[in-house]
Formats: structure tokens, sequence, C-alpha cells
């Protein structure tokens, strides 16, 4: 269960934007994502994510660039569907692109694209992208007629919200979340999409979601590297990575 090769593997894709946020806070260049991103990969993790915010909050332009020299694991740029991102995506042809929704006045990320109310605009941006030769995710909530439109779209994967199943409290509202997490993922598998996750996980939320075989990534930033001021950023990754592989070997093979 723990071999990529494993046709069940679950890959781990750890998000650095929020060690840029500490580095930002202070304007200089510590601590520096992209020696995050070295670390990572010792830990054990399978791709790095970061989302170039059209604000520059966390990641810059420079990030992406080093990321892209340095970092030999799959990066998987996070973007907004705007022109001036797409550019980008095409100078630097990450290996996967996971069109975000963006909201200047937002904290983090809320909620999936409306894949259904910019089904032309969305088309633009998978076609551009995919001729490239760069992987389309689409980040969604996991509501089976959005992913339908996602794979309409031609986009070869889907990112399940897993935000609201991880800010809901225990108890039936957790359970109703996760419910639809499950549905999703069954049904994307059911359609020809590749599933991934991610948003919100932390040690207690992972599991139930790293059991579900039809999902086949996780990305994770923000616990781990606030986890990492207590325990070391690989010592953060490699516990995750633990937890996956417990909960997908709990599932069986
Ligand atoms: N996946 C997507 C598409 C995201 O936008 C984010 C947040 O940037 C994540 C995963 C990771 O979320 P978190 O930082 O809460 O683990």
């Amino acid at each position: 269960m723990t071999s990529p090769n494993n046709p069940h593997f679950l890959r781990l894709g750890v998000n650095i934007d929020h060690v840029a946020t500490i580095r930002n806070a202070r304007g200089g260049d510590y601590p520096d994502p992209v020696r995050a991103a070295h670390l990572a990969a010792a830990a054990g993790a399978n791709g790095i994510t970061a989302h170039l915010r059209e604000d520059r909050r966390h990641i810059t332009d420079t990030d992406i660039l080093r990321l892209c020299d340095e970092i030999d694991l799959p990066l998987n740029l996070e973007m907004a569907a705007t022109n001036e991102m797409l550019d980008i995506a095409l100078r630097h042809k990450p290996h996967a692109a996971c069109i975000v929704p963006e909201k200047r006045e937002e904290r983090t990320t809320e909620g999936g694209l409306d894949v259904l109310g910019k089904l032309p605009k969305l088309k633009y941006f998978v076609n551009k992208l995919s001729d490239v030769g760069v992987r389309v995710s689409l980040f969604v909530e996991p509501d089976e007629a959005v992913l339908d439109a996602s794979k309409e779209l031609g986009a070869p994967v889907v990112e399940l919200h897993t935000g609201s199943y991880c800010d809901a409290p225990e108890g039936a509202a957790r359970d109703a979340e996760f419910a639809r997490i499950v549905r999703a993922a069954k049904h994307a598998e059911e359609i020809g999409l590749e599933c991934h996750a991610g948003h919100g996980l932390t040690f207690d939320s992972v599991k139930p979601v790293a059991a579900i075989k039809t999902i086949k990534e996780l990305n994770i930033g923000h616990f781990l590297v606030g986890e990492a001021i207590f325990v070391g950023f690989e010592a953060s990754i490699k516990e995750m990575r633990r937890l996956m592989d417990e909960a997908r070997g709990e599932a069986g093979s």
C-alpha cells in the first residue's frame, strides 16, 4: 500500500503556501518555500502544490520559477481562471494546474468553482492548458452535477473541496458532509474522472477521506505548516503520510 506503484496508493501533495505567508510577514526571504519543498520531498511528499494568487499574498512569481527549476517533484499550480494566470501557466508548463475560484477579500479559497455557471470560460482555460500538456484539475464542491459538467469540459481531474466536511461539527453535520464526499468520489470514478481532495485536512480529519479508495491524491498545506512549528516540517509530513497509509490499509486493498 505504501508503494506509489500500487494502484491504490494515495498521493500526498504538500502545499507550501503558508511557508511563504510567514516569510512575507517580514518581507524578506526567510523562511524559503523552496527549501520547504525540498524538505517535503525528503519526507515523502509525492508532489508540491502552490497557489499563485492574484494579490501575491503568499507565493510569488519568483517562487514558481524556482519551484519549476529546482524541485524534481511534480508541481501542481493552483490558479484562478484569469488571463494573467493562464499566461504564467503556459510559460512554466507545470505538471498540473488546479483551477480554483478566487476572491480578493477571502482569507482562503471558499467553496468550489462555479462550473455550471461558467462553462464556456472554463472550457477555454481547460483547452489552453491541456493543449500544452498541463494536466488540469477543477476544484469543485462534492456534487454530482458539477462533476458531470467538469467531465463535459474535458478536465481529466477534479479536486473535491473538503472544507465543509472539515469545518462541520462532529456528529450528524459532519457525517452528512462526509457522505457527500463519498458519493462524489464514487461518481467521479464512474464517469472516468480522477478524483483528488483537499482543504482544511488535519491529523484528525484525514483518515476517513484517505480511506476512500477512489480518491487518488490529497493536497494538504495549512495544517502541515502549522504543525511544523511544534514538531518540524518533515515530522509533520511523515505523520500525515502514516495516517493516510493506515487509513488506506484499514480500507483493505
Ligand atoms: N486544495 C486546494 C485547491 C486549495 O486551494 C487549498 C488551499 O490553498 C488546498 C488544497 C490546501 O488546503 P489547506 O491549506 O487547508 O490544507
